[in-house]
């Protein structure tokens, strides 16, 4: 049973950055009502409304997992665990996006799935096998038919974008070898509630896990997690290790059942918890609103830093605009010179001297608080001010 415990207000698509600030409606289908539930009896917690795929994955994707060397570093960080400990012959990564993983690995032995065709390009032309098309049954079996199986399946930030969980599984299961390992990571619930990250929640992320929810999921296709890794990025993902229950050739680590007593310790198999969860949004977003506004009362400039999905929930459910925020840097291309969406807050090219003509600058890519900090330690020494929202709006030290 499906129970609603957040709404974040009306949202614009998170990534549909636009040339010109215009006013979206919902009428038009630019807008949706972006309302959080928890099911009560699979434990699974999602968004209400789900966006059709090609609306929100096609060629115009402006996210790219190369933009952060977090995120790279990770990505080679795994590569090597994967060589060394499972040693695959073949790894197929879904949504393998500008190729950040798969660039590890030796051309031969990786395939990639990537729907969006700006992305698929980018690993096409290095020579790397990718199919732009997205995962579902049609393609694990044109896949297993070229390839027989494969015995390493990754995917990172992406089955939590997909719809329909059963398709996704079925068709994992359809092409991963007997004794092969499905690895995937994405976003913690329990981080999401610890660190009261309300911008975890936009439309692409339909879905977001908890070793509870995971488990259980997994168990309606014969899988299971065998181990578990607590990571930094994305404000604190979770990394599953699953092998089918008839594999016997992995132990299960001690990793997975103290992961979930601590998810069932902060209560995140109960509705109370959510609704808390609620009450301490609500309250994030008067306090941010109140430091932005005396901010504009004292007459000081503020710089969103990285346009983030993450950022554009927050705009949109605190209704910050420009006069709040009069700009925001980023270094993706596809986002730059185009307005947050929903927004009427321009997005500058980053330069390694913008942040001279402002005073405070919001941490939109919270995320990356160490890699951004370090970066910019300059402009603090010389005053500028950070504001981060999380785990609730101050200023960093
Ligand atoms: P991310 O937090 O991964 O995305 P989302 O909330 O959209 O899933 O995106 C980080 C964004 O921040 C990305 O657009 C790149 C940008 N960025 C910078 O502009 N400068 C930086 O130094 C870093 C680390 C990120």
């Amino acid at each position: 049973m499906n129970k609603i415990f957040l709404n974040l207000g009306l949202q614009p698509l998170a990534n549909e950055y636009r040339k010109r600030p215009i006013n979206l409606s919902m009428k038009r289908g630019q807008l949706y009502n972006l309302k959080v539930c928890f099911n009560t009896k699979t434990k699974l917690v999602s968004i209400s409304k789900r966006i059709p795929s090609e609306k929100m994955f096609n060629s115009k994707y402006p996210y790219r997992s190369s933009m952060s060397k977090t995120m790279q570093s990770s990505f080679k960080k795994l590569s090597n665990k994967i060589k060394k400990k499972f040693n695959p012959d073949l790894l197929m990564e879904i949504g393998s996006n500008d190729g950040a993983l798969i660039k590890n690995f030796i051309k031969s032995k990786v395939i990639g799935v990537e729907p969006c065709k700006n992305l698929a390009k980018i690993t096409k032309n290095k020579g790397y096998i990718t199919y732009d098309k997205y995962w579902d049954f049609k393609l694990a079996s044109k896949i297993k038919k070229k390839f027989k199986s494969v015995d390493m399946i990754y995917s990172a930030n992406t089955l939590t974008h997909i719809n329909d969980l059963k398709n996704v599984f079925t068709s994992i299961n359809h092409l991963l070898s007997n004794n092969g390992v499905l690895i995937i990571e994405d976003p913690s619930l329990l981080e999401c509630i610890k660190k009261n990250s309300y911008d975890q929640f936009y439309n692409e992320h339909i879905y977001l896990f908890s070793a509870i929810a995971v488990k259980n999921l997994l168990n309606r296709f014969k899988l299971e997690i065998f181990d578990l890794e607590n990571l930094p990025t994305h404000g604190g993902s979770l990394r599953y290790f699953i092998k089918r229950k008839s594999n016997n050739k992995f132990k299960i680590s001690n990793r997975v059942n103290i992961q979930i007593n601590i998810e069932k310790i902060h209560g995140l198999n109960k509705l109370i918890t959510y609704k808390k969860f609620s009450i301490n949004v609500l309250k994030s977003k008067k306090k941010l609103l109140q430091i932005l506004n005396k901010i504009k009362k004292d007459k000081k400039k503020i710089i969103g830093y990285g346009a983030t999905a993450k950022a554009v929930t927050v705009l949109n459910y605190c209704n910050i605009n420009r006069n709040l925020i009069s700009n925001f840097t980023d270094t993706t291309p596809e986002k730059i010179n185009n307005y947050m969406p929903g927004k009427d807050i321009k997005i500058l090219k980053y330069n390694k001297n913008i942040l001279q003509s402002y005073h405070y600058a919001f941490l939109g890519a919270w995320n990356f608080k160490k890699e951004i900090i370090n970066k910019e330690k300059k402009f603090i020494k010389n005053g500028l001010k950070f504001i981060t929202h999380i785990p609730f709006p101050k200023f960093i030290d």
